[in-house]
């Protein structure tokens, strides 16, 4: 019998109006366009609005969704939201987008995995899918960094931006969806990236704001040196016990953090550069956002076609990492 698979039969995004670009910064900190350019290949980042949340993004990039597919928000089953800036603690940021978009048939929740957020939601959006009982998922990356990012300190304030995007994965007995997937988490990862007050541990005081403990906080060359050992490996074992090669892949879209990061991952994988999706320099490291912007950026250029191999990897704090590999349909 044939088997159920997962895949994504429409796609949007969103990014906010304002753009920092690298010469903004070098007035904020000691910093220069050459430095960020050249150590992350970033030139600029897009910056929410004041007021604007997660699900305000969301919801935008689901409505660029709808200017470009037919998708009636009440045939969805489940949104799952990948995101480490929900509006709230709670409620659920997917319950705001549900009620935002008209989704009222649908149940959903938010999942932590920072950067790795939307590979980890498409793994359970597929495993959903392919269990035969829902049929529309909508799985959204959306991340709003700048509300964690102290714009005081050059080791940070220079790698993040805002953005989200949307993916609806519904079911196929075609050759094509997503094929096989491989997820990870080394809880160690916890003492190198992390934002320390806010949560249970250190509820906010004045204390804690006064000692920045609500901004993000990394060891960068750590985080660095994992984000490329474990994103090679993982696509590696992904693709060998699928059968394929590098030369297979038609698209890579890697998470983008540092493009020296995506650089030396490439060059592990041995892939050339036409097979490789790099957009950090429009939109620095959108955490949860990053791929779906990348699938969405790959498309409209022309460079994902239908039955495309599609290879997607990322890295995060937790530290969080997986692979998915996908044939495109659409
Ligand atoms: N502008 C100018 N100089 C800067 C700078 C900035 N924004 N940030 C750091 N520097 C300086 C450092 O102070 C240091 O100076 P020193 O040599 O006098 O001590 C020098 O540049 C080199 O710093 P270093 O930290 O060794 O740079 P790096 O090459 O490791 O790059 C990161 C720093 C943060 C860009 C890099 O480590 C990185 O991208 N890490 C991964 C981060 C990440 O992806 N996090 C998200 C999770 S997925």
């Amino acid at each position: 019998m044939k088997k159920i698979r997962a895949t994504i039969t429409a796609i949007g995004k969103y990014a906010p109006e304002r753009i920092l670009n690298n010469y903004e910064l070098e007035k904020m900190v000691d910093t220069s366009d050459e430095w960020i350019r050249a150590r992350t290949g970033i030139f600029e980042r897009h910056i929410a609005a004041k007021g604007e949340a997660s699900s305000d993004m969301a919801s935008a990039a689901f409505e660029d969704m709808q200017s470009r597919f037919k998708v009636d928000p009440e045939e969805i089953d489940l949104i799952i939201v990948a995101t480490i800036t929900p509006d709230m603690f709670f409620p659920s940021t997917a319950a705001i987008i549900q009620h935002n978009i008209g989704a009222t048939n649908a149940f959903g929740f938010d999942i932590s995995a920072a950067c790795s957020g939307f590979v980890y939601a498409l793994a359970i959006a597929a495993e959903f899918i392919e269990n035969g009982r829902y049929k529309k998922v909508l799985v959204v990356g959306s991340d709003i960094m700048s509300s964690l990012t102290d714009y005081t300190n050059r080791d940070t304030c220079i790698l993040f931006g805002d953005a989200a995007s949307v993916a609806l994965l519904e079911p196929t007995m075609q050759d094509n969806g997503i094929l096989d997937y491989i997820m990870k988490m080394d809880g160690k990862g916890k003492d190198y990236l992390y934002v320390a007050a806010g949560g249970s541990k250190n509820p906010a005081t004045h204390e804690t704001i006064d000692k920045k403990m609500h901004y993000i906080y990394q060891e960068g060359k750590t985080v660095f040196k994992f984000a490329v050992s474990k994103m090679a490996e993982v696509s590696v074992d992904l693709l060998k016990r699928n059968s394929f090669k590098s030369k297979d892949i038609e698209m890579f879209i890697p998470h983008q953090a540092n493009k020296r990061i995506i650089d030396a991952c490439v060059s592990r994988l041995k892939l050339k550069d036409e097979q490789v999706m790099i957009n950090i320099d429009k939109y620095a490291n959108t955490t949860a956002a990053t791929i779906p912007l990348g699938i969405v950026d790959a498309y409209d250029q022309g460079r994902l076609k239908k039955g495309d191999l599609l290879l997607m990897s990322a890295f995060g704090g937790g530290f969080t990492w997986g692979s998915v590999l996908m044939k495109w349909s659409l």
